[in-house]
């Protein structure tokens, strides 16, 4: 059935996926963003645009919302160690009105967006969901510590909630793509030398006790991403979308991995873009980059069997070859724009 869903974060790179496959599933979508780090233009054509911070949610819900997918976050690990407190002001605090609010309104289904950083350096691989909760930072902190209130939440107040725990999100899905400032993310780096916006990747330590000696990751699809969060509102709702599928019901938090199960090494990465795009991308080496765990993959086997989750597009040149298309539109929209104010501050001179 078709559903009204706050999609808080909806200006953002993942939510306004999950905005546009909700809206696609033929769901009404109320998008709430401040725009700290989202784009105006990244929110889907169809759903409601509210500019505001997710702790004035009050304002917005009401009993005629069927959930709630809460994306809305201070992301970057880097500067949740320089500036902590930023971290738990807003994804602490943001989420605490959030929950309240809910209450309040009576709108009883939630999906977190958790991290796979709430775990820390993992003891053994791939990561299972009962491994230890250790994160490193305060990024991954403060998703802890949402996780563990929602988790209160259900048991004091008969909120249903799925946190799903992200690996490695890349990719874009059509017009819809990671757009950071400055750029900090791998695959969207070294896109940027390939299309020599930027003269070299640097690539954060070579002596990791891997293959190669680079970093491990688990690369996910941002489209196979959203699909788990239609499916983990579909589970709350009690509609089964795959036979076998178990259900959510009031009272439970439901938390589940969501990485492809497969790690990809920075090289790997690299090498894919240059096969993918064509052109050569230097590397530079660099030190390695402080709290980078050498391997972080994700078993998924609950998200497949609570919430009937199949990744389809798991080839990482597939991954690429999305996020390359998306920079490319980006890059001449961007070049169009700034052609076009060239000429009209050229006809005022
Ligand atoms: N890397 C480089 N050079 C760069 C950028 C990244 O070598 O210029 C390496 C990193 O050291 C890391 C890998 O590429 O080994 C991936 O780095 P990203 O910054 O793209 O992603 P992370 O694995 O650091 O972080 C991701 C999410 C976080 C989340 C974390 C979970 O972006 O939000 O996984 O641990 F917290």
């Amino acid at each position: 059935h078709s559903g009204k869903y706050l999609v808080t974060g909806g200006a953002g790179y993942v939510g306004s996926v999950v905005a546009a496959h909700l809206l696609e599933a033929g769901h009404s979508v109320v998008v709430l963003d401040d725009l700290s780090t989202g784009f105006r233009d990244a929110v889907p054509e169809g759903a409601e645009f509210v500019e505001g911070r997710v702790q004035d949610a009050a304002r917005v819900l009401d009993s005629s919302y069927d959930g709630v997918l809460h994306f809305a976050a201070h992301s970057q690990v880097g500067e949740s160690v320089q500036d902590p407190g930023k971290y738990w002001n807003n994804n602490v605090g943001g989420s605490i009105e959030l929950l309240s609010a809910m209450r309040e309104s009576g709108v009883r289904r939630l999906v977190f967006s958790s991290t796979a950083a709430t775990y820390g350096e993992p003891e053994s691989t791939p990561i299972h969901e009962d491994a230890s909760e250790a994160p490193t930072n305060p990024y991954g902190a403060s998703k802890l510590a949402v996780d563990h209130m929602i988790s209160g939440e259900c048991r004091a107040h008969g909120l249903a909630a799925v946190s799903l725990r992200y690996f490695n999100v890349a990719g874009a899905y059509g017009r819809y793509g990671e757009r950071h400032d400055p750029e900090s993310h791998l695959i969207p780096i070294v896109l940027q030398v390939a299309q020599g916006r930027r003269e070299a990747v640097s690539v954060f330590g070579d002596d990791y006790p891997t293959p190669d000696g680079t970093c491990v990751r688990d690369y996910i699809h941002v489209a196979d991403l959203a699909e788990a969060h239609l499916l983990a509102m579909a589970a709350m709702h009690g509609e089964r979308g795959d036979p076998g599928a178990g259900e959510v019901p009031a009272g439970t938090h439901l938390i589940c991995n969501l990485g492809n199960g497969n790690g990809f090494s920075v090289r790997e990465v690299v090498e894919t873009v240059r096969k993918v795009t064509g052109h050569p991308v230097p590397e530079t080496a660099a030190p390695r980059r402080e709290g980078d765990p050498a391997q972080l993959v994700a078993s998924a086997e609950r998200a497949v069997s609570r919430l009937g989750w199949r990744p389809t597009r798991t080839d990482l040149a597939e991954i690429v070859q999305t996020a390359w298309d998306f920079a490319r539109s980006r890059t001449s929209r961007e070049e169009q724009a700034a052609a076009a104010e060239g000429a009209l501050s050229g006809g005022e001179r």
